[in-house]
């Protein structure tokens, strides 16, 4: 069949514009400017590795130009060809050439010159791979553990005492030296602008640093394969210089401005178990460490039942300029759309299959709930820091609240504290932890010496002390210590009248 011309044309331009358009996409991913190019160098181990390309890209060039050049040359002179007989129409068939096989100083050569073009390569990335594994001696350098989770980064400072999720901050200048650590599977921590890629493996420790130069935000990846959301496990490092950092440090050891809501309570009763959000207590790093330890031990084992798994650490949230592994800028819009649907943004988060308020789908939470959780995420930050404009009102009004009887203010406490997410008022209904059903009538048998109040009383401020046969421990959170002599009376008086 003859197509006709004007359908030529048009097949051709397409041809020619799906050839161009995948050209620009691979020329583009060379662009220096792009976030995650490695073609920009933004410290000393990234300017390493990118100098050892270079040589290696250098060498391999006039390698692949001198085999090219040969090849090209022996197609182009040693053809086959026909000679014409003048005068007449034959043609005289080409002599096949004189057929060799071995040579044996040729044969050594090529074995010679790759064998020491080899050589020449191995020194300088041998000497590259170990100047990237340890900081210059002479250097202090600031120490992190990046842990790998499926699929978030935690960052911890163990020196400063500092646990923090998917955004890393460092002073300039000064060198950085990682640990790499992983709780599940199999990562990879990849800054391309400053260093990298280095593996994080389970049950195994891995070791890198780097440097950054330049006070800006730079582009994180998990540059390994790791499941459903390899490609959304990103991280920023925020480089600040020494002044600034140390701001932060300070900052991320000071309790947040306000902190208590509505928001607090509901967070309390439905994120707090895996989420902590009160790391800038005293001693709160190792403690944050064995429950994240815990965590993923409880889900790991029984992955059907277990109302937890490991998870990023929140202190003080709202100075974080991303969510979700850098999914999402730091909005209050993006962040309550996040808290409803987690899986609308990341799939594959655990979220939705682990945390009871989701039941597998969007959260069962109203839409001024979820507008509460989100108000006192970002309401965390340090004193100090900033202004604080959200939950200021909220404060005020529970503190203007009047309690006509201590049983009247526990039971306002009991919701608010986030008590009630977890443990029914019904017989025999068990959310997460027990129910209260009954409770004063056999906490005074539990512990020898302690009356029931007294018994209620420690097992509110001190949980891990006075867990309950067949619930597990570091579930509850263990913040409520904090809570006034009266306050924590009032709670008491109101488990009492739950029968
Ligand atoms: Cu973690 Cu890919």
């Amino acid at each position: 069949m003859k197509i006709p011309h004007k359908f030529m044309i048009t097949k051709k331009l397409l041809k020619y514009l799906s050839l161009s358009s995948l050209i620009a996409i691979l020329v583009s991913s060379c662009s220096p400017h792009h976030e995650q190019s490695t073609f920009t160098n933004a410290g000393p181990v990234a300017q390493a590795q990118s100098e050892l390309f270079y040589l290696m890209f250098w060498i391999a060039g006039i390698i692949f130009v001198l085999v090219q050049g040969a090849l090209i040359f022996a197609l182009l002179n040693f053809r086959r060809k026909e000679h014409p007989i003048p005068g007449s129409d034959f043609k005289l068939p080409d002599i096949p050439p004189k057929q060799v096989h071995g040579n044996t100083k040729l044969e050594i050569l090529w074995t010679i010159i790759p064998a020491l073009i080899l050589v020449a390569i191995a020194v300088p990335t041998v000497q590259t791979i170990y100047s990237t594994y340890e900081p210059p001696e002479d250097s202090d350098p600031l120490e992190i553990v990046a842990m790998g989770h499926q699929w978030w980064w935690e960052f911890r400072y163990p020196n400063e005492g500092i646990v923090t999720a998917n955004e890393l901050r460092v002073p300039t200048n000064r060198p950085v030296k990682v640990t790499l650590q992983s709780q599940d599977v199999i990562h990879s921590f990849w800054i391309p602008q400053v260093a990298g890629k280095k593996d994080t493996v389970p049950g195994n420790t891995n070791q890198m640093w780097f440097q950054v130069d330049e006070p800006g935000n730079y582009s994180g990846q998990c540059a390994e394969f790791c499941g459903v959301a390899h490609a959304r496990m990103r991280f920023r490092v925020i480089a600040e210089d020494e002044a600034d950092f140390n701001v932060w440090l300070n900052a991320m050891k000071t309790p947040p401005k306000t902190t208590s809501s509505e928001g607090y309570g509901l967070f309390l009763a439905h994120c707090s178990m895996c989420h902590s959000i009160d790391s800038y207590m005293n001693e709160s790093y190792e403690k944050e460490i064995t429950v994240q330890d815990d965590r993923w031990a409880d889900w790991f084992h029984n992955q059907e039942e277990s109302v937890r798994v490991s998870a990023p650490n929140l202190t003080h949230l709202g100075i974080r300029t991303m969510l979700a592994a850098g999914q999402k800028d730091m909005t209050r819009e993006n962040l309550i759309a996040w808290i409803k649907d987690p899986s609308d943004i990341k799939q594959g988060t655990r979220m939705q299959s682990v945390a009871t308020v989701y039941q597998g789908g969007v959260a069962k939470l109203k839409e001024h709930e979820v507008e509460a959780i989100a108000d006192y995420l970002l309401s965390q930050i340090p004193d100090g820091w900033g202004s604080v404009s959200t939950s200021a009102e909220s404060l005020e009004e529970a503190e203007a609240m009047v309690w006509n009887t201590p049983e009247e203010h526990g039971e306002y406490l009991f919701v608010n504290q986030g008590c009630s997410g977890c443990h029914s008022l019904n017989e025999d209904e068990v959310i997460v932890g027990p129910s209260m059903y009954g409770l004063i009538d056999r906490s005074g048998s539990k512990v020898e010496g302690l009356s029931a109040e007294e018994y209620i009383y420690q097992s509110i401020t001190y949980p891990n002390e006075y867990i309950v046969d067949g619930y597990a421990a570091n579930v509850m959170p263990q913040i409520f210590v904090n809570l006034s002599e009266e306050e924590l009376n009032a709670l008491v008086s109101y488990l009492k009248t739950i029968k």
